[in-house]
């Protein structure tokens, strides 16, 4: 036999793996079952009887096999494979191991999603599409948890419960499934002007890529990364993929949907099982912390890019998918993802959307996957080896050994006690300031990044945006938020709006008086001064 090249994550997974071909069945207590197909009766034809413990507990067990669908990015597809960074250049910038030391591959498993249909709707809907990536560094779990677009609807995680249920399927009849074109969604847009970027984005052929093969991956926030000697350096992460970014056209993607609702799976499972292994590249925008205050926008705004003439991304390293998960709701479902895993050389920044995703994820899934146990679920435990004084709680899976669960203690014999060599200790920040409830006038930009977007179009990509635009809007009933929608198109550009308006029959409008670049959103209150009823 020759050695065992496979990732430490897969043979760690070899602990978990069942294979019951050619087996007796059994009870969950291991008990030999001598026949499955007839319940225990009283009488011939009589009443089945609560003795049958076989057919209670798999009734029981059938009947609890579900669990709740992701609030959002129900629907995904998932893959083990790689990372490894191309050379030690990032040594002078990270602590993190996984991006500094060349040569090392770190194992990674990648769910793609999209977001708002529920997890049996179909693949080809004009939507976002989730690029979550959990690296299983040496170091403990880094999970980068993206999206195939390089900005966000919102400027402020507070109001993603808002911006959610605009999305999702109205909560009256659940209709529409996976479509975004419908009142709730177009109204919350035509109300927060801060949605216009992203929504070019959606518009565009972004939102139908032609394979989860063929499409980038954001972080989307400003990150750092941080030095050993404590420097840290802001930081965006860009996915790029070695096949080119390729959409489908909206004609094709509505026809696919209906043929074939798992288009984008399906493409994604059969590229693996035929060895044609999916690429990425990975590359970093880097900017030093005294250029903070240095662009036209605000790092830390979520609705903006950062444009690459300004700063270029670097390419660092590249990552592979090269094998299918053995099992669907074991790997793929109870994954769990959360940008508050994150190694000593990477650390957070102030955005507001990025802090509030902080305390969601783990929220979420304490309810998702039954409690504080789930990163013990086999996808979701590091290779790195895990010692605390966590306890108890459902679905505890360790033996934890030894008297004292607590720190300090002068019982336990060697109770695992803080590193702070090594351990992750967050970046030193100086925060001045009022406490106060309000968005930066930094932040009141909604305009001029969408204008960059559609003023980078081609003719045919513009075309696109627009009929996008006409479709969607097309649908909207309720009186007024397609108007809405125009003005705030009219403020990125007014031929856009021109051609949106007549395609749907509303008023043209007239040229903005103003170019309203940088002018705030009415939706917004800029006062410093504490507001009543905060
Ligand atoms: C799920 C990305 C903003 C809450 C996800 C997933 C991705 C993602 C990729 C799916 C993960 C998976 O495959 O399991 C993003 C990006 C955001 C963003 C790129 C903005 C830059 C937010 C915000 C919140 C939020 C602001 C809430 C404050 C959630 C929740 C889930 C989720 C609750 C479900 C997680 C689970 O059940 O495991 N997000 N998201 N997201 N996101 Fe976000």
């Amino acid at each position: 036999m020759g050695g065992d090249d496979r990732s430490e994550k897969d043979r760690q997974l070899d602990g978990y793996r069942v294979d019951e071909r050619d087996s007796f069945l059994t009870t969950d207590q291991g008990i030999p079952v001598a026949d499955t197909d007839n319940s225990l009766k009283a009488g011939e034809r009589g009443p089945t009887l609560l003795e049958d413990f076989h057919f209670r507990e798999k009734i029981t067990h059938f009947d609890h096999e579900r669990i709740p669908e992701r609030v959002v990015h129900a629907r995904g597809a998932g893959a083990y494979g790689y990372f490894e960074p191309y050379d030690g250049s990032l040594a002078a910038l990270t602590r993190a191991e996984f991006l500094r030391t060349p040569g090392l591959r770190t194992p990674v498993f990648v769910r793609f999603s999209t977001v708002a249909g529920s997890r049996g709707s179909a693949d080809t809907v004009r939507d976002v599409r989730g690029f979550a990536v959990k690296f299983y560094t040496r170091q403990g779990n880094f999970d980068l948890v993206g999206n195939n677009m390089p900005v966000f609807f919102i400027q402020d995680s507070i109001k993603f419960p808002d911006f959610v249920h605009a999305v999702k399927p109205e909560p009256h009849n659940e209709m529409p499934q996976a479509s975004s074109a419908h009142d709730t969604l177009w109204d919350f847009v035509q109300l927060q002007p801060e949605t216009t970027h992203m929504m070019m984005w959606v518009m565009s052929d972004r939102a139908i890529p032609r394979s989860l093969r063929m499409m980038q991956g954001f972080g989307v926030h400003t990150f750092r990364l941080v030095a050993e000697d404590g420097r840290a350096t802001f930081v965006k992460f860009h996915w790029k993929p070695a096949l080119g970014t390729h959409s489908l056209v909206w004609d094709e993607a509505q026809k696919i949907a209906g043929k074939d609702p798992d288009f984008n799976r399906r493409d994604l499972w059969e590229a693996i099982e035929r060895g044609a292994h999916p690429e990425w590249e990975l590359g970093l925008q880097l900017v030093p912390e005294e250029d903070e205050h240095s662009f036209d926008f605000d790092l830390l705004d979520s609705t903006k890019i950062i444009p690459e003439e300004q700063v270029p991304v670097r390419p660092v390293g590249r990552l592979v998918l090269d094998r299918n998960p053995d099992n669907f709701f074991a790997e793929t479902e109870q994954v769990a993802f959360h940008l508050a895993n994150i190694v000593p050389g990477i650390d957070f920044s102030d955005d507001p959307l990025l802090q509030g995703r902080l305390f969601s994820y783990l929220d979420t899934q304490l309810i998702r996957l039954g409690g504080p146990n789930f990163p013990q679920i086999p996808v979701n435990r590091p290779i790195a080896e895990v010692r605390n004084h966590q306890r108890d709680g459902y679905h505890q899976t360790r033996v934890n050994q030894g008297r004292a669960a607590y720190h300090p203690n002068s019982v336990g014999g060697g109770a695992p006690v803080p590193s702070p060599e090594d351990g992750f200790t967050h970046h030193r920040e100086r925060i001045d300031g009022y406490k106060i409830r309000m968005r930066s006038e930094s932040f009141a930009d909604h305009y001029s990044q969408a204008t960059l977007f559609w003023n980078s179009m081609t003719g045919w990509e513009r075309d696109h945006i627009v009929a996008a635009f006409r479709f969607e809007l097309g649908k909207v009933e309720v009186r007024g938020i397609q108007e809405g929608v125009v003005r705030n198109l009219n403020e990125v550009d007014h031929d856009l709006a021109v051609r949106v308006a007549e395609g749907i029959g509303v008023d043209a409008p007239g040229l903005p008086a103003t170019p309203n670049h940088g002018r705030s959103s009415p939706a917004l209150s800029m006062s410093d001064e504490p507001a009543d009823g905060i």
